[in-house]
């Protein structure tokens, strides 16, 4: 069932891309960028050292996903409790596909035409690792932070009776202040490495940012679901109202540069290291693949054996 490791090399493609990278303008000088208060200082993108190879596991994973239509995952990362000792913390999150090309149904396009130069993004960048969005005032990001990004997803696809793990790294993109703010400039630069270029690109590479990698996340999102963004702080007392008259529960937003939704609202990107495949099809005679990460992202080769169930 698993398919023996494969890399696709696009390396002349690469080449030309690479060198047309450190083109790259943070920001694209949108004026709907202005809206959500983003820096509107040109930033050089961090270019990647190398071109990683398409992990093995990959293919498999994404036609499982491509057959569970509306997937979720369960996200664990690492609290403290009052003692700081260390404690899981898990919670069901929705599953976005691998950043960035998260595909866009029909009204999310159709907002991304009217609102976003050019429709968004060129599909320049494709990669292994898999994505969710948050509200930056949920627990989540801060354990993260405190925890050095440390973070596990779990899927059970009960359909194809098969369980993936990833284990790696989490880095949460969106921040209104871009790189002003520390935290999104090391999420950048550590999503950049592991970021690879499309072999059949013939985009413009310089018209690639990362607002409008961001903006997709968030137009892929009803009206409604955006509008969440807007609501009371999330885990505070029900009791305590707001001092912010525009946080409401059950408010549509349309505008995708809506600010207040805009400044809550994050993208997370998870850089696997560790993946693990467990095939229940046949129940006597379980099947299980495990794949880790040699040499960090930048070496980005995987090392695959299957292991007892
Ligand atoms: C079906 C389902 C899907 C969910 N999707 C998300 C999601 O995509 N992102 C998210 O942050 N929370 C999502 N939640 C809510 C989380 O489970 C959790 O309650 C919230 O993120 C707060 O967790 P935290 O304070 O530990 O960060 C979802 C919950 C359910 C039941």
């Amino acid at each position: 069932m698993v398919p023996a490791s494969a890399s696709i090399g696009h390396q002349s493609s690469l080449q030309v891309a690479l060198r047309r990278l450190g083109a790259i303008k943070a920001n694209s000088g949108i004026s709907t960028s202005n809206s959500l208060g983003l820096s509107t200082k040109a930033v050089t993108m961090s270019t990647p050292s190398n071109n990683p190879q398409r992990a093995p596991w990959r293919d498999l994973l994404d036609s499982h996903l491509q057959q569970t239509p509306g997937y979720e995952f369960t996200i664990a990362t690492v609290g403290y409790d009052a003692q700081q000792r260390p404690v899981p913390r898990l919670r069901t999150c929705g599953c976005r596909g691998f950043f960035p090309e998260l595909e866009l149904h029909a009204k999310g396009q159709e907002a991304m035409d009217q609102q976003v130069e050019g429709g968004g993004n060129p599909p320049i960048f494709e990669s292994d690792m898999l994505s969710f969005t948050t509200d930056a005032r949920m627990d989540k990001l801060p354990q993260l932070e405190s925890s050095g990004h440390a973070i596990e997803a779990v899927f059970w696809l009960k359909d194809l009776m098969t369980q993936w793990r990833i284990k790696g790294t989490a880095y949460a993109i969106g921040n209104p202040s871009g790189e002003d703010a520390p935290e999104e400039k090391t999420s950048r630069t550590e999503i950049t490495k592991a970021l690879r270029v499309k072999g059949d690109t013939d985009s413009d590479i310089a018209k690639w940012t990362w607002q409008n990698a961001v903006t997709k996340y968030f137009a892929n999102h009803s009206p409604v679901a955006r509008g969440s963004f807007r609501n009371p702080p999330p885990g505070q007392p029900r009791s305590s109202n707001p001092n912010q008259s525009d946080l409401k529960l059950g408010q549509s937003v349309f505008d995708l540069h809506d600010p207040v939704a805009r400044a809550n609202f994050r993208v997370v990107v998870i850089r696997p290291e560790e993946v693990e495949c467990l095939d229940l099809t046949d129940q006597e005679d379980g099947k299980r693949w495990n794949w880790t990460l040699i040499g960090g992202n930048d070496g980005s080769q995987w090392n695959e054996v299957e292991v007892w169930p």
